[in-house]
């Protein structure tokens, strides 16, 4: 590890991640420990610069007021105090630092250097996967989404051919989806890439059924049969690779580090697959990630795509689904995601897409009547997803959308704006 740490003790704070987002923003990597750390453990840590206990308003941890160990003064690094009555370390503060403050804590305190970067990190992480993996074989699943496309990008990096990616399309893919997997993984990053059509099997378990948690039981259920039946045709696999990101970690409890594997289980992968774990993204915040990802050369359309649920556009074409209305579902989120660029908002707006009900409405085409489906256009607002708003789209992009769906989907006759802020709505409709 290249990199010197600034370590954060969690004493209950609920800002310990802001803290090691602002450590890390100076250039200094910054990782948060359970604040009963033993001194012999802190001493192992790579690279440590200085320690923050970080109290904050509530120094308590399931109902225990919360001390760290007398010893971990004596571990020889400087210590600040949020909060913590302790008259035995280096700096301390009533509230959280300003930048002013953390800078002189972590420069001319403890003398750490700003080389915390994405190239250090990637040179790092090669060098760790390298050595955890050996010369053995790594399976990985390659949905297409941030975090694994960029943990597949790092693999490749680190490991090349001894990677294999399966990539599974379960038919309920945005447009061009699966091909642009294919092309960057495939095509430029030589990546063994297994891709698996598995459109009809998906939409046969899927027909007739209307219940949303059904849907997304049979979705997800089926994804880990598929894959399983993937990883079992290959042979010599010791190792799975994970997306896991740090926020996964921070919110899986106080006594974050060690609780990881145990809790962290993307998209339920199968109990019986006995494969040890490598997820070198675990200390990434999301934004650092994607950093992460441009640094190793991914697209930047892969990189900052959208939030999109495990269960697609299954989630998005209401009632049971059908080919037709979910193809109507893709053609018009195609639609609405080009508009929205081409007009610059998908660089000011969260996260939107379109939907499309399982009824019909009275409508006129070509001089005749015609009853016929519609699209809804859904765009949010959020920082954390739990709450949002919904953007003032100006009127002319909103017109020129409706007008191409109408005229360039099949099956619908009529656009619609959802209003609804989260709550009391949620941001999919399910
Ligand atoms: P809701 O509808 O609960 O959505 O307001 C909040 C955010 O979560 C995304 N979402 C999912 N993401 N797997 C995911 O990875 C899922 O099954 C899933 N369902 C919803 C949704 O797109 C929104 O950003």
């Amino acid at each position: 590890m290249k990199q010197d740490m600034i370590v954060i003790l969690d004493l209950g704070s609920t800002e310990n991640a802001a803290l090691a987002r602002m450590v890390r923003e100076l250039g200094v990597y910054s990782e948060i420990h359970p604040h009963d750390i033993s001194p012999q453990e802190l001493r192992e840590l790579p690279n440590v610069k200085g320690v923050i206990l970080n109290g904050g308003e509530n120094r308590v941890v399931d109902g225990v007021p919360v001390e760290v160990s007398s010893e971990l003064y004596e571990c020889g690094f400087p210590v600040m105090a949020i909060d913590h009555p302790t008259a035995r370390c280096e700096k301390r503060l009533e509230v959280m630092p300003d930048t002013a403050a953390l800078r002189d804590f972590v420069f001319d305190i403890c003398g750490a250097q700003a080389n915390w970067n994405m190239k250090n990190f990637i040179d790092d992480q090669v060098e760790q996967i390298r050595a955890q993996v050996g010369d053995k074989k790594v399976l990985l699943a390659l949905s297409g989404g941030v975090d694994s496309s960029v943990v597949a990008a790092l693999l490749i990096r680190a490991v090349g051919r001894q990677l294999t990616c399966v990539h599974v399309n379960h038919g309920l893919m945005r447009k061009n989806e699966s091909e642009s997997v294919i092309e960057v993984f495939q095509n430029q990053l030589h990546a063994n890439l297994i891709y698996v059509d598995a459109t009809d099997r998906f939409l046969g378990k899927l027909a007739g059924v209307s219940d949303p948690e059904e849907k997304r039981k049979i979705i997800g259920g089926e994804f880990i049969r598929v894959f399983e039946e993937e990883a079992k045709k290959l042979e010599g696999i010791a190792f799975l690779g994970q997306g896991t990101i740090y926020p996964d970690i921070i919110e899986s409890g106080t006594k974050t580090a060690k609780m990881v594997k145990s809790h962290h289980n993307v998209g339920g992968l199968p109990e019986d697959l006995q494969f040890e774990l490598v997820e070198p993204l675990k200390q990434l915040f999301k934004d650092e990630v994607r950093a992460c990802g441009l640094e190793l050369g991914l697209p930047a359309s892969m990189v900052y795509r959208q939030p999109f649920p495990g269960p697609g556009l299954g989630v998005r074409c209401l009632g049971a689904i059908t080919r037709e209305r979910l193809e109507a579902v893709r053609e018009s989120d195609a639609i609405l995601r080009e508009e929205f660029a081409r007009a610059g908002l998908d660089k000011k707006i969260w996260q939107y897409f379109t939907v499309v009900p399982d009824f019909k409405s009275v409508g006129v085409k070509n001089n005749a009547r015609c009853f016929e489906y519609m699209v809804i256009l859904r765009a949010v607002n959020t920082v954390d997803a739990m709450s949002a708003t919904v953007p003032r789209v100006d009127w002319d992009v909103l017109e020129r959308i409706a007008q191409r769906i109408l005229a360039e989907v099949e099956n619908v006759n009529r656009v619609c704006y959802d209003m609804s802020p989260k709550p009391p709505a949620t941001i999919e409709f399910e």
